[in-house]
């Protein structure tokens, strides 16, 4: 049996991935005031039943609150700028749980931030794309005070199929950077491999068909096949917001003298999509890439490929 929730809760951000996540809350009947820069973008969340705010003011009674903003910039800007969060009357506000891919200096300096207003910070990530939010399969990884992740877990649960605690301070971004950085180079091999077998005579369904079932698919690899078969490239996630992922992992992995060649391969074609014209695409679009210095023109293909979220 699920835990009820008494808690106020506050969101922060209607993007592409906050706005099905606080979706998910609203539809669960928990008490939910939601704020986005774009008003009209988060709108439609009333249906659900969340209160739509008018100002990060109307987050201020909120016991806790969520944050899904695109960069470490934009995360203090709303929280810690002038008007932001912090400007206003949060005395009974303990505990932000901030779901950006944001650096772990970025998140540290938010924790400091937060720690002398008397508020907790959970660093707390996540795994899947909107899509997945939507079919129940988000999971989420968790540092900061294990008291206060534990008062949080029936929230996570609400939201996404799993939470894992993986210590205090900001652990959890470094598991989102390996993550992401994991992502990158797992999408540019598979773009590769579904180009290869494609130019040798097999259709990109029946290839990747085979691979799913394999011990090389995986939720990710069956999730992209829609749109890798029917060259379906609107946004999921951008190629700049990967490319900032890759770019925290070797900064990262620079700092620990930690050599990653195929994280700066992949970087580098992650940045050539970019240059290609393909920024307000998905990332996936990186097999049309490929299929371009194959010298191939891709059609899309007539199948319906299961995504293996339904
Ligand atoms: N998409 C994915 O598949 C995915 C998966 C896992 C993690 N992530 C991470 O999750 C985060 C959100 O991704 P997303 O795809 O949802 O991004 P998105 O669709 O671009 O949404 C960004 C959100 O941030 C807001 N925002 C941006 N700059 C702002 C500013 N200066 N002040 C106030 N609000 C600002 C936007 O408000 P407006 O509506 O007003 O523009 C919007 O609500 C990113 O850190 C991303 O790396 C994404």
């Amino acid at each position: 049996m699920q835990t009820r929730i008494d808690a106020k809760i506050g969101w922060i951000g209607t993007g592409r991935m906050g706005f099905v996540m606080a979706q998910r809350l609203a539809r669960a009947g928990c008490d939910l005031t939601v704020w986005n820069r774009t008003r009209a973008k988060a709108e439609p969340l009333a249906q659900d039943g969340a209160r739509i705010a008018n100002s990060l003011a109307d987050l201020g009674g909120c016991d806790v609150v969520f944050c899904m903003l695109a960069t470490w910039d934009d995360v203090k800007l709303v929280m810690a700028g002038p008007g932001g969060l912090l400007s206003h009357d949060v005395r009974a506000l303990r505990a932000v749980i901030e779901s950006s891919s944001i650096s772990l200096q970025g998140s540290a300096e938010l924790r400091t931030i937060l720690a002398a207003r008397g508020i907790d910070l959970l660093a707390a990530p996540v795994s899947g794309n909107a899509k997945v939010v939507a079919a129940g399969k988000l999971s989420f990884v968790v540092s900061g005070p294990r008291a206060a992740y534990e008062r949080a877990r029936p929230l996570f649960e609400r939201i996404g199929q799993s939470s894992t605690w993986v210590g205090e301070g900001e652990l959890a971004r470094t598991v989102k950077i390996c993550h992401n950085v994991f992502l990158g180079v797992v999408a540019q091999s598979l773009a590769e491999v579904t180009v290869l077998a494609q130019k040798a005579g097999v259709p990109r369904h029946a290839f990747l068909g085979f691979l799913n079932q394999s011990v090389m698919g995986s939720m990710f690899t069956r999730y992209k096949t829609p749109a890798f078969v029917n060259l379906d490239f609107r946004v999921t996630f951008t190629p700049e917001l990967l490319r900032k992922d890759m770019d925290l992992g070797l900064e990262l992995s620079r700092r620990l003298d930690v050599p990653m060649p195929l994280a700066v391969i992949s970087r580098e074609q992650i940045q050539s999509l970019i240059g290609h014209g393909f920024a307000e695409q998905d990332f996936a679009a990186l097999l049309a890439l490929e299929a371009r210095a194959s010298g191939m023109e891709l059609e899309p293909e007539d199948a319906q490929p299961d995504d293996g979220l339904s």
